[in-house]
């Protein structure tokens, strides 16, 4: 620590004298992220390396953090073969930088660049990933984690984000699946990995002595995997979703439930006794209980477990006011294996779902196969409102709305504010929000299976 601090101000002292002349074009050059090929041991030794898409060579990509009120400046540099585009999860941005292909910017070419450059209003933890045929690209591992430094942190010995994410790998070549778009998956859960890990690693490990205070921050990166977890040796609070602040921190006392694309953020005192299991465990396909992180507790950080946490500080923009007066629309969800549905509009059409099938969609949102050309809703700048989910597949569905964040509204309250709500089958869920973002918004589901086969639609605030 000692040694990093005084390198750093070494550094900071030799730029300081020669090297700051006028005429700051090198300056104002955002640093590349770049879209490139890598390989990378993803599986446990003894198969080979795996061919991934990543940012930077890395998967997942480069950590990237900035501070509450600041900018983020990346310039997108496309070494892959495809066009591609960055979408920021959960900033509420400019809608330009957004980075929707087809609706907020035109894809980047192979060989192409793009500078993204806005502003972080919020706090909180962020990821970032793919938005060009992102059910392939996200699961060829483009994607990482962007995170918003409060201005004052909580007090906690270490800060850890753990990007979950799975990935589906034929064992005997250690490649990726390569039929990204099977009608199988898309039809049903999604694609899911057979490969399970955080931070691009399958025995990703942490370490600390007893009573130390963890911020643990979540953020399921996975196509289509729920996960359901659970703190071995450890207790605390949850205090952040999607990257925005609760009003207070909420003990952990059940089962984490992390839909993809949503985060959590977590204070937990390790109260695990040294040489004790410890870690994170989610629960497998065959309901066992596994390692996901394993928390290696040596020595003791403190005699005694400290007092409960403060919350962390709000964000602005966090309430929501004129329910009563808000416009209320449905959009149904429909279609999926096992149930199907009559009928849907794609590209301008109506067509049954035999006709959806052969054109490889197998989804609607109110009646809407994929992105059409008319939003679901128009809304007013400032207005505020509200949907009702109605889930009438037999899967569940992570909904997520860009630009905005909404509260869930159950018999008349507003719960935490998030991007990212997952409804369950047969089950309805209605959000409300301020449409205070002006601009062309998707409002989809994080499937990216399902996003791809029909689950893709968008509203707009003018
Ligand atoms: Cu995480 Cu439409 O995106
Ligand atoms: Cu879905």
């Amino acid at each position: 620590m000692t040694l990093m601090m005084s390198r750093r101000a070494v550094c900071a002292g030799l730029l300081a004298a020669p090297l700051i002349r006028p005429g700051r074009a090198a300056a104002s050059a955002p640093a590349p992220l770049t879209a490139r090929t890598a390989s990378v041991q993803l599986a446990p030794p003894g198969y080979g390396m795996t061919k991934v898409w990543s940012y930077d060579g890395s998967l997942p990509g480069p950590v990237l953090r900035a501070a509450q009120g600041g900018r983020l400046s990346r310039r997108l540099v496309n070494e892959l073969a495809v066009p591609t585009s960055v979408h920021w999860h959960g900033i509420r941005i400019d809608n330009a930088m957004d980075g929707v292909a087809g609706l907020t910017q035109e894809a980047v070419p192979p060989g192409g660049s793009f500078d993204y450059d806005f502003a972080l209003p919020d706090a909180g933890t962020y990821w970032y990933h793919a938005h060009t045929n992102s059910m392939e690209q996200v699961a060829r591992g483009l994607s990482g984690a962007l995170i918003v430094e409060e201005a004052t942190p909580p007090d906690v010995d270490a800060d850890e984000i753990l990007m979950l994410d799975d990935w589906l790998i034929d064992p005997d070549s250690a490649q990726f699946y390569a039929d990204f778009t099977a009608p199988m998956m898309r039809s049903h859960a999604g694609r899911m990995g057979n490969l399970i890990g955080v931070n691009g690693r399958f025995d990703h490990r942490l370490k600390a002595g007893q009573n130390a205070r963890l911020r643990l921050r979540l953020i399921n990166a996975a196509n289509a995997r729920i996960f359901v977890l659970r703190l071995q040796g450890m207790e605390g609070w949850t205090v952040a979703l999607d990257g925005m602040p609760l009003a207070s921190p909420e003990p952990l006392v059940e089962e984490i439930i992390l839909a993809p694309a949503q985060r959590v953020d977590l204070i937990v005192d390790v109260t695990a006794e040294a040489g004790t299991p410890a870690g994170l465990l989610y629960a497998a396909d065959d309901d066992s209980w596994q390692a996901l992180v394993e928390l290696e507790v040596s020595g003791r950080a403190s005699g005694a477990r400290r007092s409960a946490p403060q919350p962390l500080p709000p964000n602005p923009r966090m309430q929501i006011g004129g329910l009563e007066e808000a416009t209320r629309r449905e959009m149904r969800m429909e279609g999926g294996a096992m149930r199907g549905m009559a009928s849907g509009r794609f590209e301008g059409q109506q067509m049954d779902f035999q006709e959806l099938i052969q054109r490889g969609q197998f989804w609607a949102l109110a009646g809407q196969v994929g992105r059409g050309a008319d939003p679901f809703a128009r809304y007013r700048l400032g207005e505020t409102a509200r949907i009702t989910f109605v889930n009438d597949t037999v899967f569940p569905h992570a909904m997520h709305l860009h630009g905005m964040h909404f509260r869930q509204l159950s018999e008349g309250a507003a719960g935490p504010m998030r991007d990212t709500l997952l409804v369950m089958p047969q089950q309805s869920a209605e959000i409300a929000f301020v449409a205070d973002n002006p601009g062309k918004w998707l409002l989809h589901c994080h499937m990216l299976g399902h996003a791809a086969s029909g689950m893709t639609n968008w509203i707009e605030v003018v």
